[in-house]
């Protein structure tokens, strides 16, 4: 197994580079994904500092360079970024091609910095292919375990004692740009208990800013009993308007930005409160089972450590229910 993490760094190291390379010094690289990139609002700088790049529309382009330079077939699938064309119809030759063409190269890195993954993304609207592809499963990426943007933010979370959660790698670039760094990503799927724990390492306060459309609140609601058993102090804002974080930062600016988050933070417990008793209205059966499912929650809160934050809800949540 370490052998084969090593050589999947190895490649994804390779990978990183001839990318970048594409996008910053290829005609094609500047004109189609470089372009598309800059009318985003993506400035060098933030390119160069999250590593991004280009992955050409060739068949390939990349599957060239890295057989050029030895890497064995096996680490090349296993890594995601190669794929085989099917044998029987390429008459028994072997042919590898290019996994990600055409698409905008975002590197995935460990806490430490090392490249486990990419994701891909169309340029412009994705009509009929997924919008982005990610690395397979494999030695090194570990999808359940992933936080993107965590080497670029740690020691602002450690600094700021907070780390703020988006949805999408955008967000956390966007969000990067604006001069809030301290941000990691879950990869738009729903929290799991490793990504919890990881940020656990760096801070207990954990800020999660996800779309304020029913897909956010329906994830934001599965992760509240998750990250309560972890021990982590969790707040939720919900971005308005059908934006996203990056969306929004672009168009109200950082300082409005960081007012909103400020303004609009509310507490997990809270939320989950808010939302149930919308759910039920005036319906006392459901309103019952809303109070049931919020001392579920609050029966996570069972460290000794816990007791005073716990004394705290009951009284909120008992005040918002008028019981
Ligand atoms: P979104 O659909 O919100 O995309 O998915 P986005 O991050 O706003 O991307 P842009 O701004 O359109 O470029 C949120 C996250 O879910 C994952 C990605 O990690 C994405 O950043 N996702 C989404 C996928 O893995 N595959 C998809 O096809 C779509
Ligand atoms: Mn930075
Ligand atoms: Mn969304
Ligand atoms: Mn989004
Ligand atoms: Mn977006």
């Amino acid at each position: 197994i370490q052998q084969a993490a090593e050589s999947l760094h190895v490649l994804n190291n390779f990978a990183q580079k001839f990318f970048t390379e594409q996008l910053l010094q290829t005609e094609e690289g500047q004109s189609h994904a470089l372009t598309y990139l800059e009318e985003r609002g993506y400035d060098e700088k933030i390119i160069t500092h999250f590593q991004l790049g280009y992955n050409p529309q060739s068949r390939n382009a990349f599957a060239t360079a890295a057989l050029q330079n030895q890497f064995n077939k096996e680490v090349l699938l296993k890594s995601g970024l190669l794929v085989e064309r099917n044998p029987a119809s390429s008459a028994g030759r072997e042919e590898l091609f290019d996994n990600y063409r055409g698409r905008i190269i975002f590197p995935i890195h460990n806490n430490t910095g090392k490249i486990i993954g990419f994701g891909a993304r169309v340029i412009g609207k994705a009509d009929r292919a997924p919008k982005y592809i990610n690395t397979p499963e494999n030695e090194i990426y570990i999808k359940s375990k992933i936080l993107y943007g965590s080497y670029f933010a740690r020691h602002s979370i450690d600094k700021n004692n907070e780390c703020l959660l988006v949805e999408g790698y955008t967000d956390v670039i966007s969000l990067h740009q604006a001069g809030i760094d301290n941000v990691v990503a879950s990869g738009g799927t729903s929290l799991t208990t490793d990504q919890l724990r990881i940020v656990k390492k760096y801070t207990n306060n954990l800020t999660i800013i996800y779309d304020g459309d029913a897909a956010g609140v329906k994830a934001a609601m599965r992760g509240l009993d998750m990250a309560l058993e972890e021990g982590l102090n969790v707040k939720l804002v919900l971005i308005p308007d059908n934006e996203d974080p990056d969306s929004y930062v672009k168009k109200v600016g950082a300082d409005a930005f960081k007012s909103f988050i400020a303004a609009n933070k509310k507490d997990f417990i809270l939320f989950q409160l808010d939302v149930l008793l919308k759910e039920a209205g005036d319906d006392i059966t459901k309103k019952k089972e809303a109070v049931n499912q919020v001392a579920e929650s609050l029966s996570k809160l069972n460290r000794a450590e816990d007791f005073t934050r716990r004394q705290a809800y009951i009284h909120e949540c008992a005040a918002a229910l008028k019981i």
